[in-house]
């Protein structure tokens, strides 16, 4: 008879129901393809008496995570509860006790990598976490193994699916985002509580990963500049679309050498670039090897079938697995640990100001960002506003941020104010 591998659920909610539903749904394929067979024997969950949509067999659910971690039979744990504690200390623990782990949670690998994957190669157990990042997208395994033949210069994502709706529907409607905000939550398609999607964290935590991966090397999650789309305003989106742009929530992670950028914040890509068109909760990710050239990978971050459905692809390789592999971050003929962070990137910019309309205005702001070696590649005047000041928007060419921040803080109030300033991206 064939083998039953017994498994250990940490947390069952939303996700953990997916992949319930995807092994119990699925079982027959599963075993006609791999030959393997699963059964979940506990589930950690916080309320014993909470009704629930899976009818789990009697003894199944617990509270206590001992009755998993304890558990000899149990080889393979699943973790779900997401965030930092207590599942990472879990999560090492499982490790530590040489249960193999397969996880969506992102802040554990962005913050506590190195000792997880320690505590994994000493028991030799594995450590699986496609669903980290992008949900059902493939791009970790694409990442460590299938563009090994690669050096990427640089990786582009939308990877996070709410910050992706509403600038969708803002873009769509011309909405201000506190409007669109509320709606998603009431549409169940934002959190209640969205700070961490909201103010680029979540995506930071998955560019921090990325670009580890991507680089061969860690990028530490404190390297990652983070700017959310909290302050972006209805207006801007408009601007730049009159002018070509589409923004974007991007997760940018570039290397030039041995340094290396990471930074998430809203970005205007030409209406033309292939992101430009990942609308709603979509997520993507477009890098560039010098051998593969330029490539998009696109599809559903988030949900309980997608995250279930590279869960439970991690869950057939783990325990197919003679030996569990993990990333070297060695494998680059250049030293290439510790990267330079580099936090005087190189990006164009778009600017918004309200101007006196006077003669020498324009010429103050253009000789300001001249002094800084800002160049302009586009300017806008546009209608009045009743106390006559007018709109002006710049597009600028490529320039260091450091002095294109200085060249803002030199433009004189009684001239012009800086409404708002964004990157772009070609
Ligand atoms: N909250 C994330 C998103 C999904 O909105 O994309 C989980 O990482």
């Amino acid at each position: 008879m064939d083998k039953i591998i017994k498994l250990g659920f940490l947390g069952c909610g939303n996700v953990g129901g997916g992949v319930w539903k995807l092994l119990s749904g699925f079982a027959k394929d599963i075993d006609h393809r791999t030959g393997l067979k699963f059964e979940v024997k506990r589930a950690l969950v916080r309320d014993l008496t909470k009704k629930r949509d899976i009818d789990f067999p009697a003894g199944v659910l617990t509270d206590n995570v001992e009755d998993l971690l304890g558990d000899p039979e149990i080889s393979i744990v699943l973790e779900f509860l997401g965030g930092e504690k207590p599942a990472c200390d879990w999560i090492k623990e499982a490790l530590r006790r040489g249960k193999t782990v397969v996880t969506a949670n992102k802040v554990a690998f962005a913050l506590h990598w190195p000792e997880l994957q320690k505590a994994a190669e000493e028991s030799g157990a594995g450590l699986y976490y496609e669903a980290a990042v992008c949900g059902a997208i493939p791009i970790i395994h694409t990442l460590e193994a299938s563009l090994q033949s690669n050096a990427i210069s640089y990786i582009y994502g939308i990877v996070n699916g709410t910050t992706n709706y509403i600038l969708t529907r803002m873009s769509r409607e011309g909405a201000e985002y506190s409007a669109v905000l509320a709606d998603a939550q009431r549409l169940g398609l934002a959190e209640p509580d969205p700070s961490s999607d909201v103010e680029g964290l979540d995506a930071a935590y998955k560019l921090s990963i990325l670009a580890s991966l991507a680089f061969h090397g860690r990028v530490p999650f404190e390297h990652v500049y983070v700017e959310g789309i909290t302050s972006i305003q209805a207006e801007d989106i408009l601007c730049g679309q009159e002018l070509g742009y589409t923004l974007k929530l991007l997760a940018i992670a570039k290397r030039d050498g041995l340094k290396v950028e990471t930074r998430v914040h809203p970005t205007f890509i030409p209406d033309k670039h292939p992101l430009a068109s990942v609308s709603d909760a979509f997520n993507a990710v477009f890098l560039k090897g010098h051998a593969c050239d330029e490539m998009m990978f696109m599809g559903r971050g988030a949900g309980d079938l997608p995250t279930a459905s590279a869960i439970v692809s991690d869950l057939l390789r783990a325990a197919a697995a003679e030996k569990h592999a993990y990333p070297t971050f060695n494998n680059d003929p250049h030293p290439a640990i510790p990267y330079e962070n580099n936090t005087d990137w190189q990006t164009a910019f778009y600017v918004r100001m309200l101007a006196v309309d006077k003669p020498g205005v324009l010429s103050h702001v253009a000789q300001t960002f001249a002094c800084f070696g800002v160049s302009i590649a586009v300017m806008q005047q546009k209608g009045a506003m009743s106390d006559g000041r007018v709109t002006l928007v710049f597009i600028t060419h490529k320039a260091n941020e450091k002095a294109m921040r200085q060249a803002l803080a030199t433009i004189d109030p009684s001239f012009a104010t800086v409404e708002s300033v964004l990157r772009v991206e070609e």
